[in-house]
């Protein structure tokens, strides 16, 4: 019998649970989105997300268990996200992990998130050719990192304040739309023209990001110039985030080659940015791997799988929340 581990996440706004097996085949997988609840508020509201979490955890893994026949204590493992993210998420997951993993004898794994998106690439199928190049753009989180194997992580930039999501929710907060703005901009931006020359921060130097200063200048381009089209500001705002994006993918893959350069987390939705990627890849004669949006947003699977790793490795994160914003192990 295939040996499988049960994946699950809840460090933002989404419950999402999985069954992985070793080589990141996907049994079964359930995401039970916050998105609706949090449209109301322009973003995520912790206290909201950590009650609709309570809520949602059990129906969801006794969903996912129930569409897979799969018995409880046949599990390898449970995995579970423990950071980084919102505290009282985390907690949700946690301590329904902690419980159910006493419950059924089955061990219990913390996993850090940005390793799960960062592995999310190989789930079904794998994609990657290692060593690969990562760029990591969520609502939560932009970094590169490089991979020699699976689960061999080296960070090598992230951002300096806000990450590119959140640029994008909260740009999308001041032209009056909704949340998540990732789409809606994105939308926006294909109508408009690119003529505003908002800043390109961090453009030249290193592989570091920092995307505050370009929210706060088109915040106050919106003040001073309150008849510009949307589109035009939205399609500008784009250009700067993807001049930057693309310009640290390029020097980080002529720095040190690499077979596949692999784009995961929720903005590697925009079509933009896979057509530039793609642009860039062959220009490069890199392979590009953009793994499918279901696996791209926050999952289960990706925790899972995350899982194998650290079980591979024989390592057992302590099953607290993580208080850091790192990629520790
Ligand atoms: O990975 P994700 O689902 O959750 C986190 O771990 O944060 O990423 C959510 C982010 C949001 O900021 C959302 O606005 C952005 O991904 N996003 C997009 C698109 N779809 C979602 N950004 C740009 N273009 C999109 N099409
Ligand atoms: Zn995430």
């Amino acid at each position: 019998m295939t040996e499988l581990v049960l994946g699950i996440e809840t460090s933002c706004d989404d419950t999402a649970v999985a069954l992985v097996s070793r080589d990141g085949q996907v049994v079964a997988s359930a995401v039970a989105s916050q998105t609706e609840i949090h449209n109301r508020y322009g973003g995520v509201y912790p206290e909201v997300a950590s009650r609709a979490h309570v809520d949602k955890i059990l129906p969801t893994v006794r969903m996912v268990l129930e569409d897979s026949g799969v018995r409880p204590q046949d599990l390898r493992a449970i995995g579970v996200t423990r950071g980084p993210g919102l505290i009282g998420s985390l907690m949700v997951g946690l301590d329904t992990a902690t419980g159910l993993g006493q419950g059924w004898g089955v061990p219990v794994v913390g996993v850090n998130h940005l390793r799960g998106h960062l592995r999310s690439a190989d789930l079904e199928e794998k994609r990657v050719d290692y060593p690969a190049l990562i760029l990591l753009v969520s609502g939560g989180h932009t970094l590169l990192a490089r991979m020699s194997s699976p689960g061999e992580i080296k960070l090598i930039g992230t951002t300096k304040d806000d990450s590119v999501g959140e640029a994008y929710d909260k740009v999308a907060r001041m032209l009056g739309l909704g949340y998540p703005g990732g789409p809606v901009i994105d939308r926006m931006a294909k109508t408009g023209t690119p003529s505003i020359p908002f800043p390109r921060p961090m453009l030249h130097d290193g592989l570091d990001f920092s995307f505050s200063g370009l929210k706060s200048a088109v915040s106050r381009y919106l003040a001073a110039n309150p008849q510009t089209p949307h589109e035009d500001v939205a399609a500008s705002f784009v250009a700067a985030c993807l001049e930057v994006l693309l310009a640290k993918c390029r020097t980080a893959l002529t720095d040190s080659p690499a077979q596949s350069l692999v784009i995961v987390g929720g903005v590697a939705a925009s079509p933009q940015l896979r057509a530039e990627a793609a642009a860039l890849c062959e220009d490069l004669g890199v392979e590009l791997c953009l793994p499918p949006l279901k696996w791209s947003t926050d999952n289960g699977a990706m925790i899972g799988l995350a899982t194998w790793d650290y079980l591979a490795a024989g390592f057992t994160a302590p099953l607290r929340p993580q208080t850091s914003l790192t990629i520790e192990q």
